[in-house]
């Protein structure tokens, strides 16, 4: 069963770089019509160019979510190039952190990650949510991560980050589902982005030890999002989607 999307509009949270873009493309080549956002308006033009070049529709618009007022215009542009309630929102950006011991964290780091990766993500998701809810139609995808699922030495803020993802995609699950939105979580292990690529030494041992031995593309975690907005997931709520390797499994 192919995922077609035609006649639909979604927004995908930073889409200029890394999963994001393949999130991106994999909607918009199933028909959807693409609101591309991040703060680089360079990239994001960029990426919005190249769906319309392949025939899709696409409009980039910045936003920094760590800025709530961003967040709020925001919603409010992709509900104007929707027309009215969106249909799909992935919330995919976030903050990635070099791993740091705890007690060499700054506090301001602390703040900026809460914001970008939950307070953001909670903010949109509340803007958006209920619209969706009210025309009794929707579907959401968040970004977790294998990192929300497991702990790991010199992780505990972005852990604790992808780990409110998880929650908030089961409360948002029983708080919108029953007015047909479904709410649903993708959890990447590690994938192949520019930034992840510059960690390998650190992911090595980490990609040794996966069943699959080796770590996700972009476009193997955007085929599991495209997936769950699609209407083949057309029951399914609440779930974490793991695209790591197997290593959710051992
Ligand atoms: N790559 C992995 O191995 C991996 C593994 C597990 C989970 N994940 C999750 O997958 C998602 C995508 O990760 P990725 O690896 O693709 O990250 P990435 O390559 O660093 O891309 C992050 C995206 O988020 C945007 N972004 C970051 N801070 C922002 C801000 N303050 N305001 C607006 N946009 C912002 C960036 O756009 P601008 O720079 O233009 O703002 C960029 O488009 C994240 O939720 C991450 O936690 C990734």
């Amino acid at each position: 069963m192919s995922t077609d999307l035609r006649g639909r509009t979604a927004l995908v949270t930073g889409s200029t770089d890394g999963i994001g873009v393949a999130i991106a493309r994999g909607l918009a080549a199933a028909g959807a019509r693409l609101v591309v956002s991040g703060r680089n308006a360079q990239r994001g033009e960029k990426v919005a160019a190249a769906i319309a070049e392949s025939g899709g529709a696409a409009e980039f618009v910045r936003a920094d979510l760590a800025d709530s007022a961003d967040v709020r215009r925001l919603a409010a542009e992709a509900q104007r190039i929707a027309g009215g309630p969106l249909d799909i929102l992935v919330n995919n950006a976030a903050m990635l952190l070099d791993p740091t011991p705890t007690a060499e964290v700054a506090e301001e780091t602390i703040d900026r990650a809460l914001a970008v990766n939950v307070r953001a993500v909670f903010l949109l998701t509340g803007l958006l949510a209920p619209p969706m809810a009210d025309r009794g139609r929707g579907a959401i995808v968040n970004l977790g991560s294998i990192s929300g699922l497991f702990g790991s030495s010199g992780s505990a803020l972005y852990s604790t980050t992808k780990a409110a993802i998880h929650s908030l995609t089961k409360s948002w699950a029983a708080e919108y589902g029953p007015s047909g939105v479904r709410v649903n979580a993708v959890a990447p292990g590690p994938t192949t982005t520019e930034k992840v690529q510059a960690m390998a030494d650190y992911l090595a041992p980490l990609i040794a030890g996966l069943p699959s031995r080796r770590p996700s593309t972009p476009e193997e975690v955007a085929a599991a999002v495209l997936f769950l907005a699609g209407d083949a997931a057309s029951n399914i709520h609440g779930a974490i989607l793991s695209v790591d390797g197997g290593r959710a499994a051992i």
